[in-house]
C-alpha cells in the first residue's frame, strides 16, 4: 500500500453507490440472516432499505461498512470492493449504525471534538468550526454543552449524525435514523436527508416504517428473512398497485348500483364505506375516466356522499402484495 492520494481513485466510475453480489451472512449460532443479496444502490438516490424487525438490515449495513465479515459474497461502496478498500473508501462514508457510541460524561460538542481528533485527516485549526457546523446543521446547537448522558434517545440519534456529518461525505449509510424520534424529530431528520441529497450525496437508510421511506426515498429496496424481495424506484414499487376508489355515504345500496353502471369493479362495502376499483386507472394509455363524473352521478342519484376519493397506493400495498403478508416479524 502506497502513501498519499491513491492512483486509482476508487469512487471514479462507477454509477452504484452500493452493490453487492451474492452477499450471504451466517451468523455462529447458524442463523441465516442474510442470504445471497444483490443490492444495487445508484449514485445521487435517497435508497429506503426496508424490513421487518430481524430481517437482516443492519447485519448487511455491517457488512457494507467492512465491520463483519460476510459468510460469503461480495460488496463495493463507490466502486471499490470491501473490505479490501476500506482505507480509502470510508473516510467518503459516513455511517450511524444502531445508535452511536457517546462519552455520556462529556457533552455533546465534546463527544463530537472527540470524533473529530480521532480522524487523522481532520486538520485540528478548523476542528470548531467543523463541529459547530455539525451541531447547527441537526439542530443541536443550543443542546451541545449538556452532557450526552442527559440527552434524550432522539438528541443522541442527531448527535450520532452530526458526527457521521463532520466530513464532506459521498455516501451516507444511516441505520434506522429515527429510531424513537417523535414526529417532529422524524420530519426533521427527513429534511436534513432531502439536504442531504439536494447537496449530491447519497443516502441509504434503513428504516422499518413503510411510511417514512415513500416520504423521503427514491428508490427502495425490500428485505423479509434475510432475502429480497424486490428493489427499485419507490414509484415503480408502488405503481406495482393501483389505488382504490373509496365512497363514504349512508346511501350504500343505491351507490355500489351506481358505482357498478360505472364500471368500479371489486366493490367491498363495510359499513358506510364503498371501496373499489375505478375503470382504466390501471391503463396509461386510456381516457382516464374523470373520478368526478362518477361522484357528481351519485349525487344526481340522491346519494348522500359524505366522502369521495381515492386510496393512495402505498409501497405497504405493495408489500403485501408481494409478500402475500402483513408488516409482521415472521420467526
Ligand atoms: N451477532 C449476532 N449473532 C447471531 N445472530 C444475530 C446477530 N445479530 C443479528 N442476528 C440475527 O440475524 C437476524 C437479522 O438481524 P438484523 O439485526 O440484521 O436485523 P434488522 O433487520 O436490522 O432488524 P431490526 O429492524 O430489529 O433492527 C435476526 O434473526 C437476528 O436475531
Ligand atoms: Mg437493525
Amino acid at each position: 500500500m502506497t502513501k498519499g492520494e491513491p492512483v486509482d481513485e476508487p469512487s471514479a466510475g462507477s454509477t452504484l453507490a452500493v452493490e453487492t453480489r451474492g452477499l450471504t451472512k451466517r451468523y455462529r449460532g447458524g442463523q441465516l440472516a442474510v442470504d445471497g443479496l444483490d443490492l444495487l444502490v445508484p449514485r445521487g438516490s435517497v435508497f429506503g432499505f426496508l424490513g421487518p424487525n430481524g430481517s437482516g438490515k443492519t447485519t448487511t449495513i455491517r457488512m457494507l461498512m467492512g465491520l463483519i465479515e460476510p459468510t460469503s459474497g461480495a460488496a463495493r461502496l463507490l466502486g471499490a470492493a470491501m473490505p479490501a478498500a476500506s482505507r480509502q473508501v470510508l473516510p467518503k462514508v459516513g455511517a450511524l449504525i444502531e445508535g452511536p457510541a457517546l462519552y455520556g460524561f462529556l457533552s455533546g460538542r465534546d463527544n463530537l471534538v472527540r470524533y473529530d481528533a480521532a480522524d487523522p485527516t481532520a486538520d485540528p485549526r478548523t476542528r470548531a468550526a467543523r463541529v459547530g457546523t455539525a451541531l447547527d446543521r441537526v439542530g443541536l446547537t443550543a443542546a451541545s454543552a449538556k452532557k450526552a448522558r442527559a440527552y434524550s434517545l432522539g438528541m443522541k440519534q442527531r448527535l450520532g449524525l452530526a458526527a457521521a456529518l463532520l466530513q464532506p461525505r459521498e455516501l451516507l449509510i444511516l441505520d434506522e435514523p429515527t429510531n424513537g424520534l417523535d414526529p417532529q424529530g422524524m420530519r426533521e431528520i427527513r429534511t436534513l436527508v432531502r439536504e442531504l441529497a439536494d447537496d449530491g450525496i447519497t443516502v441509504f437508510l434503513s428504516s422499518h416504517l413503510l411510511d417514512e421511506i415513500e416520504q423521503v426515498c427514491t428508490h427502495a429496496a425490500v428485505m423479509a428473512q434475510g432475502r429480497l424481495i424486490t428493489q427499485g424506484t419507490v414509484a415503480d414499487l408502488a405503481a406495482g398497485t393501483r389505488g382504490r376508489l373509496a365512497v363514504t355515504t349512508p346511501d350504500t345500496a343505491d351507490a355500489v348500483r351506481i358505482l357498478k353502471e360505472y364500471g368500479v369493479t371489486d366493490l367491498v362495502v363495510a359499513g358506510d364505506r364503498i371501496t373499489g376499483e375505478a375503470p382504466t386507472s390501471h391503463l396509461p394509455d386510456a381516457e382516464p375516466l374523470d373520478l368526478a363524473e362518477i361522484n357528481a352521478a351519485l349525487v344526481q342519484t340522491g346519494v348522500r356522499v359524505r366522502g369521495f376519493g381515492t386510496e393512495r397506493a402505498s409501497l405497504e400495498d405493495a408489500f403485501v402484495a408481494l409478500t402475500g403478508e402483513g408488516f409482521d416479524v415472521v420467526g
